[in-house]
């Protein structure tokens, strides 16, 4: 992968995000990491800059338009253009559909779907400046296989399919790369508080039904970022890549 590629990491204060955070940082590009959490973003921040890495932490919340493209502006003047996107952001929770109410489906879908419209539709005018990029959402295994008690997650999820698919094929003569990766079950803070709220099975529970073994972890997700991400990828695009131990194999 060439370094010095500026990186924008949604949801990287935490699990998966962080560890594809971490990853980029190790290969020597600038990222700019984004969340919700102030305090776990410093800490991250600091950890990777004292490791030599060039790295922008910024509070946002991928809901709000203004507040992406104030960052986005920052990213720009401190790192430069942004060549890669990865749409991580995200939040979940178990609860009955009839259950659900208007706010709460709400909220669900404008940050799991229209969070990554804002994250995504804000950063392509560099990508076609540059005739390259790399865009990477990070949907779920509940889009497709469904999830029960997750009805408002699963539609959110299926939203950011499909909207990694059109966007494949209106800039694929662009040098710009849209793919997916729709994890099943990753050992993140995430799955730890399913697990608490007893809306998610123990992880060792899980893992008996995984064809390989074990829960993934956020390392699992960064390396398939990585080769979405690199130039050897560059005739990849519109796919779904679960990296999930053969949970679901569609
Ligand atoms: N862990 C799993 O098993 C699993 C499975 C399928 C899909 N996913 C998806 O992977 C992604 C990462 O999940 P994770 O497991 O690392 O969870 P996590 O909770 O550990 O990390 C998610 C991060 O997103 C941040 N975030 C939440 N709302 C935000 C907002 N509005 N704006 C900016 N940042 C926000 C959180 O603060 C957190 O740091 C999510 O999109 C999730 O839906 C996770």
């Amino acid at each position: 992968m060439v370094a010095n590629r500026v990186v924008v990491v949604t949801g990287g204060a935490s699990g998966i995000g962080l560890g594809v955070s971490k990853m980029f940082a190790a290969k020597g590009h600038p990222v700019a990491v984004l969340d919700v959490q102030e305090e776990a973003l410093e800490r991250e921040g600091d950890t990777l800059r004292a490791q030599g890495a060039r790295i922008l932490t910024r509070k946002v919340d991928v809901s709000d338009r203004n507040s992406i493209e104030a960052t986005y502006a920052a990213v720009r003047e401190e790192l430069g253009p942004i060549a890669i996107v990865v749409a991580n952001a995200g939040i979940s929770e178990g609860i009955r559909f009839q259950d659900v109410t208007v706010e709460t489906w709400q909220r669900m879908v404008d940050i799991n779907l229209t969070g990554v419209f804002h994250t995504v539709q804000a950063a392509l005018p560099d990508m076609i400046d540059a005739n390259w990029g790399r865009i990477i959402t990070i949907s779920s295994q509940a889009a497709q296989s469904g999830a029960a008690d997750r009805a408002h997650y699963s539609a959110a999820k299926a939203g950011v399919i499909g909207l990694t698919r059109a966007l494949a094929r209106e800039f694929a003569g662009q040098g710009i790369t849209v793919n997916t990766i729709p994890p099943s079950v990753v050992a993140t803070p995430m799955a730890e508080a399913g697990i608490a709220a007893g809306t998610f099975p123990p992880l060792e529970v899980i893992a008996q039904h995984i064809p390989i073994p074990r829960p993934g972890t956020p390392d699992d997700i960064a390396a398939a970022c990585e080769y979405l991400a690199s130039d050897g990828a560059s005739y990849v695009t519109g796919q779904v890549l679960a990296v999930n131990g053969g949970m679901f194999i569609g």
